[in-house]
């Protein structure tokens, strides 16, 4: 163990995508979910049941923390966790005691499922599905939804602050705070503008999508490599080759993900989903597929996909799940 953690946090910086090329009108969803192997959906069961445990032992009001366990533990595909967990077991190989890095799992899961909540509330997108099911707010009420995602939001620094060793716990709050505000800008800027002046729509998009949803995949990435450098007695910084491999996998899958999610919206449906889809342009909303078009967008994603999984080349066979879950990410369906 090191007392020294000296984690730098970064800021997200804008990055300009290059033209997209081989616009070719290709599927970019010829798989499933059910293509990943149970060795990379196997952690789900322990993440769950640590989640469940951190929302039962913080003494919430019973009907607040039923709202939170309603969102917190349905059908959602815990991408985030995996993350953090395959990218501890890709820095920390065979040296792998997972126990450590369950908190941090856990905890951007709790800030996902808070984002998800205050996502679909009548002043952002006004959704009334989530998952197969009704949003939290129309499941309960809006007050509630508010309730329950600033309950999510506090409970992912405690699960992280009670849970893990202080010189530890110290950089991964900070890192997921720096995430978290990073998300909530994007949210900002998604719902009611304010992105820097002079930029083009792909740059503003670019902005967006990289803060909305980017950060929160980079730093699930970020604290599982962090868990894994502590428990090898490793100083955890940024110039240290595996945590700056995994980064650089997580800005692309990051990205990557949220155009997925574009594509998903004016390509599935609802049923399908869960999700009401179509909604993106109902609302005006600023899309890769509304502003290259569908085909371009699903050549960017092929883009990315290569980037992250090229990035991994340091890590060799360990990083195996995490070329799994970026495939995945690429392809999904839901
Ligand atoms: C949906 O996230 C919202 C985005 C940030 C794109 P997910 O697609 O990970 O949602 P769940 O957790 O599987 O429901
Ligand atoms: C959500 O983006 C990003 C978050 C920070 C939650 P979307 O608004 O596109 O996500 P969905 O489509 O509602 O899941
Ligand atoms: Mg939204
Ligand atoms: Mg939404
Ligand atoms: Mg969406």
């Amino acid at each position: 163990m090191t007392t020294s953690a000296t984690a730098r946090t970064q800021v997200q910086r804008p990055i300009v995508v290059g033209a997209a090329h081989n616009a070719a009108d290709v599927p970019a969803t010829d798989m499933n979910e059910h293509t990943l192997p149970s060795s990379v959906t196997a952690p789900v069961g322990a993440v769950d049941a640590y989640l469940r445990r951190v929302v039962e032992e913080a003494e919430l009001a019973p009907a607040l923390a039923e709202a939170v366990l309603y969102s917190l533990l349905g059908p959602g595909k815990r991408a985030r966790p995996l993350l953090a967990w395959h990218s501890f077991a890709a820095v920390a190989a065979g040296a792998a005691d997972h126990s450590e890095c369950l908190p941090a799992a856990a905890a951007v899961e709790l800030v996902h499922a808070f984002s998800l909540v205050h996502d679909d509330l009548p002043g952002l997108d006004n959704d009334d599905l989530r998952r197969g099911r009704p949003t939290l707010h129309r499941h309960t009420s809006v007050a509630m939804a508010v309730l329950a995602g600033d309950a999510m939001l506090t409970l992912s620094f405690q699960a992280i602050a009670q849970r893990i060793a202080p010189e530890l716990a110290g950089p991964l709050c900070a890192e997921l705070a720096v995430a978290t505000n990073a998300m909530i800008t994007g949210q900002v800027y998604d719902t009611l503008g304010g992105t820097a002046a002079g930029l083009s729509d792909q740059q503003r998009l670019e902005v967006i999508h990289r803060n909305k949803t980017g950060a929160l995949i980079r730093v699930s990435c970020r604290v599982g490599a962090m868990c894994a450098l502590h428990q090898l007695g490793a100083p955890i910084d940024d110039t240290e080759p595996q945590l700056a491999a995994i980064t650089r996998y997580a800005e692309a899958a990051g990205l990557m993900f949220q155009i997925v999610d574009d594509l998903l919206d004016v390509t599935q449906t609802t049923e399908h989903l869960g999700k009401r889809t179509g909604k993106d342009q109902d609302a005006g909303k600023l899309t890769y597929p509304g502003v290259m078009g569908v085909g371009a967008s699903r050549a960017e994603v092929r883009r990315l996909h290569e980037a992250s999984t090229a990035a991994l080349a340091p890590l060799g066979p360990a990083a195996e799940p995490l070329r799994q879950l970026a495939s995945f990410m690429a392809v999904r369906t839901k």
